[in-house]
């Protein structure tokens, strides 16, 4: 089973790859071309660049990329691994988009179930990969699954085109892989039951007011030049003093045990038979998550597709 649907993975992939032509200079690309890679300092500072046109939609290719990235990342005697990653994106409108809802429809097969797990072994990864410093540089829009990887990153930096938005309670559903959990310690208790209950987005300025973004640059230059300096400035310090305070300020975290039981809570909601109507309805108005000003105003719209029937 396991093997058939690789198989049909690696087909639809080869036609992906085909298709789209990545804008970036790299010196590596990712399996299904959809992150590439730039290094610098002697392989000390990788730029990861996220590249899934139209909607940097989060399907099983870009989930299958980043989990290689990230087990790539994994420590191992006498391995050499960059200590700073810098995450960004080719799509100027988005950092990353929500998740294939393909995937969540049921019946849920075991492709499905595989891909949903890789989600979770690429969060796993980014809190238990201690030698590495992760760094979201967020100008566009982080929806859904995109906002719950960027809330699990060390750092993140926000331009004038960021929009971060857990819009899932709007479609029955809530922010699972972490969404909800880390949002709490990272903007406080009451904001976060503000954003996620109400499905509200974060622009730059509001985030880094609440602590979402760390700062928020007025210029896309800015940004990039901030972001890049000072992953250049980590990059110049020892990789064990890295992973003592990565490992030290992980105690911040919300427990793994903690993560598993909202997982659990989410299968549920997930397959109620409401819920299901609205995330095919939601694949149908936004025109097959597609470029559509649908996808465009997330959470706006699907706010709006509430208030209107338009889910019922
Ligand atoms: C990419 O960069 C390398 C090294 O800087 C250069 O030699 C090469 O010509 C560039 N390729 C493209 C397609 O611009
Ligand atoms: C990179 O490595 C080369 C050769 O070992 C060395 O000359 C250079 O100074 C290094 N650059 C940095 C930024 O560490
Ligand atoms: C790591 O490198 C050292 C020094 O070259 C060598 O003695 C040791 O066997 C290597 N360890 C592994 C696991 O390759
Ligand atoms: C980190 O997470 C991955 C993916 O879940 C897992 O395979 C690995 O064993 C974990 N490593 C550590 C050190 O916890
Ligand atoms: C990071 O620190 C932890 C805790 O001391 C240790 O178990 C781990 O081996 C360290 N990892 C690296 C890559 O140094
Ligand atoms: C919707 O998009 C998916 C790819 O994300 C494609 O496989 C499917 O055929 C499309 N469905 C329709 C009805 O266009």
């Amino acid at each position: 089973m396991r093997i058939i649907a690789f198989a049909l993975l690696l087909a639809s992939a080869a036609c992906a790859a085909q298709r789209r032509a990545l804008p970036v200079n790299s010196t590596s690309v990712s399996h299904y071309g959809k992150i590439a890679f730039q290094s610098s300092s002697n392989g000390s500072v990788t730029r990861a660049t996220f590249n899934n046109p139209p909607i940097n939609l989060v399907d099983a290719f870009v989930v299958s990329d980043l989990f290689d990235f990230l087990h790539s990342l994994q420590p191992a005697p006498n391995k050499t691994t960059p200590k700073v990653v810098v995450f960004d994106s080719a799509n100027p409108d988005w950092f990353l988009g929500h998740y294939d809802l393909h995937n969540i429809e049921l019946p849920f097969t075991t492709t499905k179930s595989d891909i949903f797990n890789q989600v979770i072994d690429c969060t796993r990864y980014i809190l238990n990969t201690t030698s590495t410093a992760f760094i979201a540089e967020i100008n566009g829009r982080t929806i859904g699954l995109g906002q719950e990887l960027s809330i699990q990153m060390d750092m993140r930096f926000a331009g004038p085109h960021a929009l971060a938005s857990s819009f899932e309670n709007s479609i029955g559903l809530t922010a699972a892989a972490g969404g909800q959990p880390f949002l709490g310690p990272v903007i406080g208790k009451a904001r976060a039951m503000e954003y996620l209950l109400a499905a509200k987005a974060f622009d730059g300025p509001t985030g880094e007011r609440l602590g979402l973004f760390n700062t928020y640059y007025d210029t896309t230059e800015q940004l990039q030049s901030e972001v890049s300096a000072l992953a250049e400035r980590i990059a110049l310090f020892p990789q064990h003093s890295l992973n003592d305070t990565k490992v030290t300020l992980s105690l911040l975290n919300p427990t793994i045990a903690s993560l598993n039981d909202q997982l659990a809570r989410f299968i549920p909601l997930m397959d109620l038979p409401e819920d299901q109507a609205t995330v095919a309805k939601f694949i149908e108005v936004s025109g097959n998550q597609t470029n559509s000003l649908f996808e465009l105003d997330i959470p706006e719209s699907s706010v709006q597709a509430v208030r209107n029937g338009v889910y019922l």
